[in-house]
């Protein structure tokens, strides 16, 4: 049974469209980083209130919380009790994230405390509230912690997992304060789509590819695409967050926050790709095959760099055909290779042409590839490739083709059209 105490009440919007915001700051070094994310809210218009607790302004001043947000800072019930701010604060939030939220900062919200204007103002909230913990590895990993995380999630609050890495100190594991533009990012998206990140996926094994592949021609040079991995490095983060384990088999891709908690192969080829997929598809529930997997390979690579006026016919391409993965899963499925309750799940990016949409080419390409969900982006002028938004349609095949079922996806961040492609693959899902 889910307490959700989050609901969708319509808050209303602060100055020129932005968000209130409000930034809670937790006791611990990573405090730092919340004037990061403090800037990142700022520069994007949003208006944003920094409530720290007592312990945070130990690691950094309320001035520079100010200075950041342009508002005033205070920490307990009894400032400016007049105003009521230990209601109002949270009242008012169109969105609430706390970063760095400490292991004791969570055993007080799951317990409902409301001993500073922290923790009441999570009391009266009804907008979401999204918690990035930092925290050492054992603190983490301890069951106490743990069952607060389990609570809050239960009761609706977003708790983010930490990032892995470098923790204060010399050790290293999970705990880390994810980045903050990414903190953000997840957090905006929890506030575009209430629920994204429900634990709807707790217990299943989700296999993506992201990113494009590089064909080698020589040691220098390849065939390539323009693919960021952005829509696959989403679908990673809403997946991991929805409590799915995730394995991450990415290629080349922009420089891009990995997403916590997903196990991440990084690959360069087409080839390697089938190879990464095949050893991970048979333990895994669902594969996404959002990369841009080069279709052609030079026939041949060289091992030195080939020169002008070398032997190498430089001006004539010799290709060769890559593996279609998508086809080769589905086709691993038909023959009892994999599982037949794996789910398969394929992009297509399309420009259109003189007599097609790109929607009646998705429908010829989900007939072709036998896949049991495509996600359809329009693409060209800049849509879509390298940008943070995207949009397109979702088809499921049907009895005959033409009769497949369509559903649109508006125009939203990556995070949020990744919710709305794990809610269609976790409707085809047979029941457990
Ligand atoms: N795909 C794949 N292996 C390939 C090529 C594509 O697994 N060698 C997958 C992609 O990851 C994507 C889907 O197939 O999920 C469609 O990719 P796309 O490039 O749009 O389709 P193609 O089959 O290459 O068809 P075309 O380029 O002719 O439109």
């Amino acid at each position: 049974m889910t307490d959700t105490v989050n609901n969708s009440a319509v808050h209303t919007a602060s100055r020129d469209g932005g968000l209130r915001i409000l930034v809670g700051v937790g006791g611990g070094i990573a405090a730092y980083k919340a004037c990061a994310l403090i800037r990142t809210f700022t520069k994007a218009g949003h208006d944003v209130h920094v409530v720290p607790t007592e312990s945070a302004l130990r690691f950094v001043g309320a001035a520079t919380f100010e200075a950041l947000s342009g508002n005033p800072v205070s920490t307990t019930v009894f400032e400016n009790v007049d105003e009521v701010q230990h209601v109002r604060l949270g009242q008012e939030a169109d969105l609430v994230v706390i970063a760095p939220a400490t292991a004791d900062l969570m055993a007080r919200l799951a317990h409902g405390r409301s001993d500073d204007l922290l923790t009441a103002s999570c009391l009266v909230a009804t907008c979401p509230v999204v918690l990035a913990p930092a925290m050492h590895t054992e603190m983490w990993a301890h069951p106490a912690t743990r069952e607060n995380v389990e609570t809050l999630r239960r009761r609706g609050t977003v708790v983010l997992d930490p990032a892995h890495g470098r923790l204060t100190g010399p050790d290293s594991g999970p705990g880390r304060l994810p980045e903050p533009e990414h903190i953000a990012s997840l957090a905006l998206a929890a506030h575009d789509r209430f629920g994204i990140f429900r634990r709807s996926l707790a217990g299943r094994r989700i296999l993506i590819t992201a990113g494009g592949t590089h064909e080698p021609l020589d040691p220098v040079r390849f065939l390539g695409n323009a693919s960021s991995g952005r829509q696959g490095f989403a679908l990673a983060d809403v997946a991991v967050q929805r409590g799915a384990r995730v394995e991450l088999v990415a290629g080349f891709t922009d420089e891009l926050d990995e997403p916590s908690g997903a196990h991440i192969t990084r690959i360069k080829t087409a080839r390697d790709m089938q190879q990464a997929v095949a050893e991970l598809a048979p333990s895994s529930d669902a594969v996404i095959m959002s990369a841009a997997v080069a279709d052609f390979r030079p026939a041949s690579a060289a091992d030195a760099k080939l020169k002008k006026g070398g032997d190498a016919d430089l001006a004539t391409l010799a290709l060769t055909e890559n593996p279609d993965i998508l086809r080769g899963l589905v086709e691993a499925r038909r023959t009892g290779e994999l599982p037949e309750e794996l789910l398969i799940a394929g992009f297509a990016a399309e420009t259109g042409d003189a007599e097609h949409t790109p929607l009646d080419l998705a429908r010829v390409k989900l007939a072709r590839k036998g896949c049991d969900l495509l996600m359809c982006n329009a693409v060209g002028d800049g849509l879509v490739f390298g940008q943070d938004s995207s949009s397109g349609w979702l088809l499921t095949p049907g009895e005959q083709p033409g009769a497949e079922e369509v559903t649109e996806v508006p125009a939203a961040s990556k995070l949020v059209v990744a919710s709305h492609i794990l809610d269609a693959l976790e409707e085809l899902f047979a029941p457990e």
